[in-house]
């Protein structure tokens, strides 16, 4: 993942969460490595700014240089003032310690928004997850479309907390509210061919600042094989903390794969392509050396730059140190879809 601390007001940074000078350092380097033509940082700060500016975001004059506070300060401001329907709470991770909301929505990745942590709270104020409908495609009995108030209705929702694990090393506990993937599998009717799924995400450059700058391939696309598409544990979220997903969390609904780093979780799905061959996905393009299909969390198998052995959990406090990193983030059930597999070829 690419990212430019350098941009971040030092007062708004946590201990817990610097993230170390070689993998800052070696982020920079990859962006150059990849031939992404940009660097992180000046050039995608200016353009960000000024593609915010051009579509009326907030910036408060000061662009991206704004941290973590001000983004703190735009989700106290923005709030959430649609209701989820009602969910049942379900036994998954209740005994985990809860990562504060307030960290979960102002500490993001989602680069439709810009490249800084706090950019997506700040610079998504515009964008406008309903109305929405999502586009089924490929191999399937018949497209079609869906609506989200049709999705919603296909299975009851559930409030599930899972551990996220970052492949840039850091972990949060999130309370999601969502329903399985499989329910909308089972809807979309999918043929014999289908052997993988691919899921793109929104690619509105009216209202995503960061998609006017091409650090990725836009639009953000991701993929599962259909078999982890319908592990029980594969879930499509629309809220969090009993709310409606934010916009800088996905909304209004975004996949989640707790076994798997992070990035796996497309988020503003639009489009589901069911497919007989593995999609190229967004960050496997930008760097194959880096990034794999699976993404299965493994501390087993450091990334090529830093350790994949042990991680910081946001919001943990200034003298927590880093926790172990464990095999498929502590999911062993989903251990058996990968029996055979070379895990160090397939990361
Ligand atoms: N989806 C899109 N469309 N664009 C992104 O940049 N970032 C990914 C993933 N999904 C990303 C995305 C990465 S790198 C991570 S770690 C998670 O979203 C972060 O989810 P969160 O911000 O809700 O914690």
């Amino acid at each position: 993942m690419i990212l430019d601390n350098n941009k971040r007001n030092p007062s708004s940074i946590t201990p817990s969460e610097i993230t170390p000078r070689e993998i800052f350092e070696n982020r920079r380097q990859f962006i150059k490595n990849a031939g992404l033509g940009l660097a992180a940082g000046a050039l995608s700060t200016s353009l960000l700014s000024q593609a915010a500016t051009v579509v009326g975001g907030d910036t408060k004059g000061d662009g991206v240089l704004i941290g973590r506070a001000n983004a703190k300060k735009q989700v106290a401001k923005t709030g959430n003032t649609q209701k989820l329907p009602a969910f049942k709470k379900t036994s998954y991770g209740a005994d985990e310690k809860l990562t504060k909301y307030e960290d979960v929505t102002t500490y993001n990745n989602y680069y439709e928004f810009g490249t800084d942590k706090s950019d997506p709270a700040i610079h998504s104020t515009l964008f406008k997850p309903r109305p929405w409908t999502i586009s089924i495609e490929g191999e399937v009995k018949k497209a079609k479309t869906i609506s989200i108030e049709d999705f919603l209705k296909l299975a009851p929702l559930e409030e599930r907390i899972y551990r996220m694990r970052c492949v840039e090393g850091w972990s949060m506990v999130i309370p999601w509210v969502g329903l399985p993937l499989a329910s909308l599998v089972k809807w979309a009717e999918p043929t014999g061919n289908a052997k993988y799924i691919e899921f793109i995400s929104a690619n509105d450059t009216l209202t995503m600042p960061g998609v006017r700058v091409p650090v990725l391939d836009w639009p953000y696309v991701e993929g599962l094989r259909m078999d982890e598409a319908t592990h029980p544990l594969t879930l499509l979220a629309v809220g969090l903390y009993g709310e409606v997903l934010p916009n800088q969390n996905g909304a209004p609904v975004r996949l989640v794969t707790p076994w798997k780093y992070g990035f796996k979780g497309a988020k503003s799905i639009v489009k589901i392509r069911f497919v007989e061959k593995m999609p190229v996905t967004t960050w496997v393009k930008a760097g194959p050396s880096e990034y794999g299909f699976y993404a299965n969390v493994n501390p087993f198998v450091d990334h090529p730059r830093w350790t994949q052995s042990s991680e910081k959990r946001i919001g943990a406090g200034l003298f927590a140190g880093r926790i172990k990193t464990k095999m498929f983030n502590g999911y062993d059930e989903v251990g058996q879809m990968y029996a055979g597999l070379d895990l160090r070829k397939h990361f």
